[in-house]
């Protein structure tokens, strides 16, 4: 009899003890990104875990790791399919690996500003561009926007000849590497993490990247020139893994959907304002020279680079360039 209550006792305790356990570990959501906090991504990310810890602290966790700490840009999707990160939000030019459709927003000269970027991404066109990498376990949750790149060097650029023989860095994106050689560069694919270095020893002559991260990573303290080209565009995709995503309670999944719209339009403000205060502070820095290009200059820059739409018109697609182009009228 006593061996019996004390059996009891125990399987109450037992299953007490699980309830209690499981009630009290919430589900962990690790967002790794490699920019700095003081940017259109690190605003958003920051923005998404306030909203979430104040929707559902008791049931999730949101843990940010800034800077390439967690991991950098060439991990962070294969760690994500193993399980050891759950967000990410890469630039658009880290996924060819995923999808070569995506290739499309790295073409040069295309957006003419972010208003026609946001007309194409919110087209239907656009939105199933976020389905592209799918077929790979992973979700694309939405778009974020940084803005327009500007070309960084060790000497001024003003005509495409004055790039000719020198080395930029750039993202992991084959129609990068197309643009730079385009003008006679040299283009080297490296991490995000490496290029202050890189620059700072002159083992590269410049890099192309947009006002927030040259400001924030501080290479406008060792590239005296940055010729505002406008050239290209650096956003970004949200991503899961699908098998994370769909595990999840629909109720949760729901809430995060929510909570994320929300701080990608913070993060999209951030990214307008940083996009105008950023520049002004390396202004006023004195460190670096903004050179602006006249009409004829950039024109220049349009013919040397144009020709690179039409190497990679078969993996994109046609239909889609002639639809992103579209939307700048
Ligand atoms: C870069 O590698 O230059 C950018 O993708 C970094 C970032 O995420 O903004």
């Amino acid at each position: 009899m006593f061996k019996h209550l004390t059996t009891a006792v125990l399987c109450f305790a037992l299953s007490v003890t699980t309830t209690i356990s499981s009630a009290a570990d919430p589900i962990v959501i690790k967002f790794s990104h490699v920019v700095a906090e003081n940017t259109p991504k690190g605003q958003m990310a920051n923005k998404f875990k306030e909203l979430v810890e104040t929707r559902l602290g008791d049931r999730v966790k949101v843990e940010i790791y800034p800077n390439s700490q967690l991991f950098g840009d060439n991990k962070v999707l294969e760690a994500m399919l193993l399980g050891d990160v759950q967000m990410a939000a890469p630039s658009l030019s880290k996924f060819s690996r995923y999808t070569k459709k995506l290739a499309l927003y790295d073409l040069p000269f295309l957006f003419e500003d972010m208003e026609a970027v946001d007309r194409f991404q919110q087209s239907p066109a656009g939105e199933k561009l976020l389905k592209s990498v799918e077929r790979k376990g992973l979700v694309g949750l939405g778009y974020l926007h940084n803005g327009m790149k500007q070309l960084s060097a060790s000497n001024k650029l003003r005509s495409p000849n004055d790039a000719r023989g020198q080395k930029f860095r750039i993202m992991s994106s084959d129609v990068l590497e197309e643009q730079f050689k385009a003008v006679s560069a040299m283009p080297l694919k490296k991490p995000f993490s490496e290029v202050f270095t890189l620059l700072q020893t002159r083992a590269i002559d410049g890099q192309e990247n947009t006002w927030s991260n040259i400001y924030s990573k501080k290479f406008f303290e060792v590239q005296p020139y940055i010729t505002e080209s406008n050239h290209g565009l650096l956003d970004y995709m949200v991503v899961t893994s699908k098998e994370f995503w769909s595990e999840l309670p629909a109720d949760t999944r729901g809430e995060l959907e929510q909570a994320l719209s929300e701080a990608i339009s913070h993060g999209n403000e951030v990214a307008a304002q940083k996009s105008v205060s950023d520049r002004q502070k390396i202004t006023d820095s004195r460190r670096s020279e903004i050179v602006a290009l006249t009409a004829a200059e950039r024109a220049q820059w349009v013919e040397a680079m144009k020709p690179v739409w039409k190497k990679f018109e078969k993996k994109i697609g046609k239909d889609l360039i002639d639809a992103a182009y579209a939307s700048n009228q």
